[in-house]
């Protein structure tokens, strides 16, 4: 019988050692939550399908952001919810639509504390649901569309945000919204590119929590599935068009896309953990079937490990606080 001379096993014997040898971290300043401020409610109005996150009220909305920058978490990222929607998305770039306005107050309550961000997309503000404006074909119009982000664009900068979440996978957004801004004396703001963002069934609940207009699918514009090499293509054009974050999403179907844009690009990047990822621990926990906290905090830690710099999730704020325990 011989025995092993190379034992890595000496390296997992303790909690000490395992502490000390362990190769990612994860804390609450790399957290980012999402949050729904939906227009015309007083109260928040729980989403069935990500049990714990709510469209929230102007109020609600405040406090939630409060409770999110006491719990350490480094940003939040706001979708706003219309109660009216059109072709063009007219609520988007309105000064009193509801993004516009809850960004203003958010910047007011917690823009000290958090990275105040705001998702730059058309869908939550048009009638039929799609990230853009459509040609008479009924296919969304690249160009049409751009002009349409960056008086978004404008409309969010001008309201207080810090960083515009480029969520739409138009050609060529990111440019034509850094030189709109810079033109108008917004140099400042900054600009996450969704750069590898992907056509995913896993959008489900995201769908009910922005009660969307959308028929089919945006299969057009977001990334199939099954391409690696595109999603970091999209990561270096981005960068090349100047965004200062790229963003890989969703996150743990996408963690081999993640490495290798992490590997290539040369600013921060960051991963979506998305709704229908949030939902799938949620109802799996509800079971039963796994341990809840154990599941999002190792979900979390395998996002940084493929190589996210910060993670956009639900759990922002319970997560920052059980790291704060530990
Ligand atoms: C589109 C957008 C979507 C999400 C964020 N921004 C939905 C989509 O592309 O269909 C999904 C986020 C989630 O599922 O948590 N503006």
């Amino acid at each position: 019988m011989s025995f092993p001379e190379i034992r890595p096993r000496r390296l997992r014997q303790s909690p000490a050692v395992r502490n000390l040898v362990r190769e990612t971290s994860l804390e609450a300043r790399q957290l980012v939550l999402p949050m729904f401020v939906r227009e015309g409610i007083t109260e928040a109005v729980p989403i069935s399908s990500m049990p714990g996150v709510a469209q929230h009220s102007l109020d609600s909305l405040r406090r939630a952001a409060v409770e999110a920058a006491e719990a350490g978490v480094g940003g939040v990222m706001l979708f706003g919810v219309p109660e009216v929607r059109d072709a063009i998305g007219s609520g988007a770039d309105d000064p009193d639509g509801i993004l516009n306005v809850a960004t203003a107050a958010l910047v007011e309550e917690v823009g000290d504390a958090l990275v105040v961000q705001t998702d730059l997309c058309l869908d939550e503000f048009t009638d039929h649901g799609h990230c853009g404006v459509l040609t008479d074909d009924g296919s969304v119009d690249n160009d049409a569309t751009l002009e349409r982000y960056v008086a978004m664009a404008l409309a969010q900068a001008r309201a207080g945000s810090h960083l515009l979440g480029l969520s739409g996978m138009m050609d060529g957004q990111v440019a034509a919204i850094r030189r709109g801004l810079d033109a108008e004396g917004f140099s400042g703001t900054l600009l996450l590119g969704y750069a590898a963002k992907y056509a995913s069934a896993f959008y489900g609940p995201f769908r009910e929590a922005v009660d969307s207009q959308l028929q089919g699918d945006r299969r057009t514009y977001q990334l199939d599935p099954g391409n690696r090499r595109e999603g970091l293509r999209e990561a270096l054009i981005d960068e090349a068009e100047g965004a200062d974050i790229v963003m890989v999403k969703p996150a743990m179907s996408f963690l081999d896309v993640l490495r290798e844009v992490r590997d290539a690009v040369h600013i921060p990047v960051w991963a979506y953990q998305i709704s229908g990822e949030y939902a799938m621990i949620e109802a799996a926990s509800a079971n039963g079937w796994i341990d809840r906290r154990a599941a999002v905090l190792e979900s979390l830690l395998s996002i940084r490990r493929a190589g996210a710099d910060a993670v956009l999730t639900y759990w922002a704020t319970p997560a920052a606080g059980w790291l704060r325990e530990r």
